[in-house]
């Protein structure tokens, strides 16, 4: 896969995309014939126990894209630009997500619309294939108040099909729509030749992504409605370590298969 491969798979094909955060899952990810990995910010809440992603820093998530690179040395995979990595000048973001591209990524991708265009327009620029992604903005969670769904007043409509728009001018390859009204979506996916990948914005996208320990059922504490969850790991794994325990406890492992002899 590559960014010119995924653009011409609009209108032909859906586009999947899943998150991952280390090489084990992104071998998984990769012999499953997922098209993009995304090596999101969303590492903070899922991985390393913060409460959202305000606190995930450029450190670890170069380790964490590193990571992901080692366990599919053949995949399309897209880091996501933490917190203040590219807010606070041009240069400090492209000389960050030119440190992504060093430790593995072939893209970087970015919250924000069209305040973005002249950051977006120098990365692209650089070298630097750039994903947008806009609606809910997990980084501005501050600022929206929550995790609210976006497009729903004739402002925010407008702001979010003039962002697509501005991103795909300034060269962006592909689009996030998180939490989108499905009505907008579909406006944003028609008015725009680059691809759009949808999280809780409905089935008008070009392609969807989903977050690892949704999908897997890794957090029996976070059951978000837009997200489907394929399998009960959580449950999976309690149990066969329940079984290890008991197991030990009675002495019925190591068995003579697990013991070696003088
Ligand atoms: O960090 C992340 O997982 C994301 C997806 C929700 C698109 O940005």
């Amino acid at each position: 896969m590559n960014v010119e491969k995924l653009k011409k798979m609009k209108g032909k094909e859906k586009i999947v995309m899943v998150t991952a955060y280390d090489a084990p899952s992104a071998r998984m990810a990769y012999d499953a014939g997922i098209d993009v990995i995304l090596v999101g910010d969303s590492l903070g809440n899922n991985v390393l126990g913060y409460k959202n992603t305000i606190p995930v820093t450029m450190e670890e998530m170069i380790i964490h894209v590193a990571a992901v690179r080692r366990g599919a040395p053949e995949a399309f995979i897209v880091a996501d630009m933490p917190f203040l990595s590219y807010q606070i000048s041009i240069e400090k973001a492209v000389e960050n997500a030119g440190t992504f591209l060093k430790v593995g990524a072939n893209a970087v991708k970015i919250e924000g619309g069209e305040e973005f265009g002249d950051l977006v327009e120098r990365l692209v620029n650089s070298g630097i294939p750039v994903m947008g992604h806009i609606g809910l903005t997990p980084q501005a969670v501050n600022r929206f108040g929550g995790y609210k769904v976006q497009g729903k007043t004739e402002g925010s409509r407008d702001y979010l099909v003039r962002s697509a728009k501005e991103l795909e001018k300034r060269g962006a390859f592909a689009i996030v729509l998180e939490l989108v009204v499905e009505d907008v979506a579909k406006e944003i996916t028609e008015s725009v030749s680059i691809p759009t990948i949808g999280i809780g914005s409905g089935k008008h996208c070009d392609g969807q992504v989903l977050v690892w320990h949704d999908l897997l059922g890794l957090n029996p504490d976070f059951s978000p409605r837009f997200s489907k969850k394929y399998v009960d790991l959580y449950s999976i794994v309690v149990e066969a370590l329940k079984r290890f325990k008991e197991e030990v406890k009675n002495g019925v492992f190591p068995g003579e298969e697990h013991t070696f002899k003088s």
